[in-house]
């Protein structure tokens, strides 16, 4: 028999973990609410929520119970077998996406992650449009996921050029600008994909309507109208869906992050008309949909209903952004709800700099692109969690920027 080695400490500098990360030097092991704490029993405020997942925060009670309870009674049983869950899931989510519009019922897919929510999208798409209406206009910037086909969708080339080839079909357009997405909208194409906030790309907003014009475009050309609500969706822009704040329907929505409020959940909602083209056998998941974070996501929706979450998430928005606004070291705050993107001033300090020093000094938030911090708090965060991450931030920008006209620190 072979003796394995023995495992190495945590101090050791060797890692087991694949390098695809440079995580910040702490371990994280507990949380509570908006709070979480490191293995030396440090507190931190979690400003990001585990990239706007834990929306609810950690460990809220009725997520924990429901998947307790669901841990106590069946974890797995695959879709091969109906289960207790699914079915009552899928159409909260149904009612969740048509709660702007009076559009029929639609039908859902479950999977593990967005990435694989947007790849079902796709697959969907094509099913639905045929070979030859194969192609996805996507957005510059935009970004759909790692897998390869949510990778070709991405509109990020410093993403995917290592691995291509990439899947074929997919076009992109600059955000924002709809007569360039226009005239990409040949004979060929069969759905456009966007998000309606860029999350990853630094919290970019799109000009106020063109969502609304997305779709008048699509309807106009018949094609599909998928959005990626994966970050914006379930109540993180202080609506259901980000989407909702221009009663848009689409064809097709993907969420995912915060679905499960920690449990790996995401969807793919798509009309009935649309979805009645998959057939079995078409798209498959060994776990999506299971019966723990089902669990999870059931408990996580009702929680974000009782509680008006979505109405929250706009009022703590609006009072953080305010907050944010007068921070001096700060030229903009843009996003919506509690999906903010804070633009640093050019005599402030690099923006990884900015986040390394907030983490110092027990803050968690993150840098998805240069100059920008992104703030994506628990949607129950309260009034004085606010105030105190602010004044925290505050501080790291006074200590960095420099107004004496030397050097920025
Ligand atoms: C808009 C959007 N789509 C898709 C994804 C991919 O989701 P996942 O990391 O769960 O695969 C993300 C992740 O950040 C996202 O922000």
């Amino acid at each position: 028999m072979t003796t394995l080695p023995r495992s190495h400490g945590a101090a050791e500098a060797r890692s087991f973990v694949m390098p695809t990360y440079a995580p910040a030097p702490v371990r994280l092991v507990r949380g509570d609410g908006p709070w979480v704490w490191d293995d030396g029993g440090r507190r931190y405020l979690d400003f990001i929520s585990g990239l706007a997942v834990t929306s609810l925060g950690h460990c809220h009670p009725a997520v924990v119970t429901a998947l307790a309870d669901q841990a106590a009674r069946l974890w797995h049983v695959s879709n091969l077998y109906l289960n207790a869950l699914t079915e009552p899931l899928a159409e909260r989510v149904d009612r969740v996406v048509r709660l702007a519009t009076t559009t029929e019922p639609g039908r859902v897919f479950f999977t593990n992650s967005g990435a694989e929510a947007n790849e079902a999208a796709i697959k969907l798409v094509r099913r639905h449009c045929g070979p030859r209406r194969n192609t996805i206009v996507s957005a510059l910037g935009s970004f759909h996921g790692r897998t390869l086909g949510a990778l070709a969708a991405t509109g990020q080339p410093s993403k995917s050029e290592a691995f291509l080839p990439l899947p074929e079909g997919f076009v992109h357009v600059p955000f924002g600008d709809l007569d360039t997405l226009e005239r990409a909208l040949g004979p060929s194409v069969g759905a456009v994909m966007v998000e309606p906030v860029q999350g990853e790309a630094g919290v970019v907003v799109p000009p106020p309507g063109y969502l609304r014009e997305v779709r008048r475009l699509c309807d106009e050309r018949g094609v599909l109208m998928v959005v990626d609500e994966v970050q914006t969706g379930l109540c993180r822009t202080g609506a259901w869906l980000a989407s909702h704040h221009e009663q848009v329907q689409p064809d097709v929505v993907t969420v995912a992050k915060a679905l499960g409020n920690g449990m790996p959940i995401g969807a793919c909602w798509a009309t009935a008309e649309v979805s009645a083209s998959f057939r079995p056998g078409d798209h498959g998941t060994t776990f999506g949909g299971q019966p723990l974070a089902a669990a999870a996501a059931l408990a996580t929706l009702d929680t974000m209903e009782r509680e008006h979450v979505a109405e929250r998430a706009a009022s703590s928005g609006a009072a953080l952004r305010g907050a944010l606004e007068a921070v001096d070291g700060v030229s903009a705050v843009r996003g919506a709800g509690l999906l903010l993107g804070v633009v640093l001033d050019r005599a402030a300090p690099a923006a990884p700099e900015v986040a390394r020093r907030c983490l110092d000094k027990g803050l968690l938030v993150n840098c998805p692109a240069p100059g920008v911090i992104r703030m994506a708090p628990s949607l129950l965060v309260e009034e004085q969690q606010v105030r105190l991450a602010c004044d925290i931030f505050a501080d790291v920008l006074r200590d960095g920027v420099d107004r004496s006209g030397g050097s920025p620190l």
